[in-house]
């Protein structure tokens, strides 16, 4: 009987003591996207191969760690794990494949502090950043991805109520949770106007320089629309030391402008969020972005952010003062668009609700949100 491991488990595997993968799929669809973290060895070889060449053949997979096998959907990699188990390896499959990793999420503590709470949902499979703040019994979610037991199984452990989710912008990479969670937890559900058109949901209007209700601190969220990768982008200050920059602001680059088209409109809107309203960030504000492009992105403390300074120190589109060339710029290194962000986008405004196997289907695939 072959064994099996879920995502949480791989996960677990590599930060403990290291996992050993091997991905069985095609070669695009490997450097396209896989699966990736610190303590992660991956190799790609397919089965045909394997049983042509024989496994013994191929010297990088070891005959003393566990190999854990990855394939799309967990059909071929389990056969790919009997495979070495019957030449002598031991190999474990994983459950559900590539589709099962695109839907792990993975709780990180930012801050745990008297007044205020921050903890990062990591998706690491869509590189999805989303955010649970809490302060006494209250929570506020921020760009919920649509796997919403994960929220509400959180606020329970943490003994908190959500009582508001915010989302940044309408996303068109992901679907989002946010109203779907709204609605099954009772809770306020907030996006700007501009960002929810043609939306079939209710919402309260997330305005710029709102201070929102929240919990039992002095501590404030305040809306700050930062405009640019959206229409009407927006980031939440939480108090005076963190700031919730959405798909904004990235560790190592902006958010992509030309999704919802008018790309050059939109890049010189970029271009003054960043002469104007990320100008006046000060350099001790840690950024909490949306997404990451890559898990070297993260920390010492294992959740993606970085001081605004150093942000500025590295990102060479902040340093642009020429408002033609930074549109260039943006235009030029949008690079591929996310597959299927037009369906996505219908998805986000509630047009239409296709089913889980279909929206996992939609979802497959790296994240493609930032211009660097
Ligand atoms: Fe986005």
């Amino acid at each position: 009987m072959t064994r099996s491991i879920t995502a949480q488990e791989l996960k677990k595997r590599a930060d403990s003591e290291g996992a050993v993968i091997l991905d069985v799929r095609a070669v695009d669809a490997y450097s396209d996207w896989r699966i990736q973290d610190d303590g992660v060895t991956s190799f790609n070889i397919q089965n045909s191969k394997l049983k042509e060449r024989g496994v013994a053949s191929f010297a990088e997979l070891p005959k003393d760690k566990e190999i854990i096998t990855v394939c799309a959907k967990g059909v071929a990699a389990q056969e790919t794990a009997q495979m070495l188990e019957a030449a002598g390896y031991h190999a474990v499959f994983l459950e559900g494949g590539m589709a099962a990793w695109s839907e792990f999420y993975n709780p990180v503590t930012v801050v745990r502090d008297e007044a205020i709470s921050i903890y990062q949902m990591i998706r690491p499979a869509k590189g999805c950043l989303s955010y649970i703040l809490t302060s006494g019994s209250d929570a506020i979610v921020v760009d919920p991805g649509r796997h919403i037991d994960n929220y509400v199984d959180f606020a329970k452990q943490q003994g908190v109520t959500i009582r508001h989710v915010f989302d940044t912008h309408l996303h068109a990479d992901h679907i989002s949770g946010g109203w779907t969670l709204a609605k099954a937890t009772d809770a306020q559900y907030w996006i700007a106007p501009e960002e929810a058109e043609g939306a079939t949901f209710e919402y309260h209007a997330l305005e710029d320089g709102m201070t929102l209700p929240f919990g039992t601190t002095d501590v404030k969220v305040i809306s700050r629309r930062t405009p640019g990768h959206t229409i009407a982008s927006t980031s939440f200050l939480v108090g005076d030391k963190y700031v919730l920059s959405g798909d904004t602001l990235f560790v190592s680059g902006l958010g992509r402008s030309d999704l919802k088209g008018h790309a050059r409109e939109m890049a010189e809107m970029m271009f003054n969020t960043v002469r104007t309203t990320l100008a006046s960030f000060p350099d001790e504000l840690t950024v909490l972005p949306a997404h990451f492009s890559d898990y070297t992105e993260k920390n010492a403390s294992g959740y993606v952010g970085e001081t605004m300074g150093k942000i500025r120190e590295n990102n060479r589109m902040l340093h642009i003062t020429d408002k033609d060339q930074f549109v260039e710029l943006s235009v030029k290194n949008s690079g591929v668009t996310p597959p299927n962000h037009e369906t996505i986008i219908a998805i986000n405004r509630g047009q239409i609700s296709p089913s889980k196997e279909q929206q996992t289907e939609l979802e497959t695939g790296p994240n493609r949100c930032a211009v660097k």
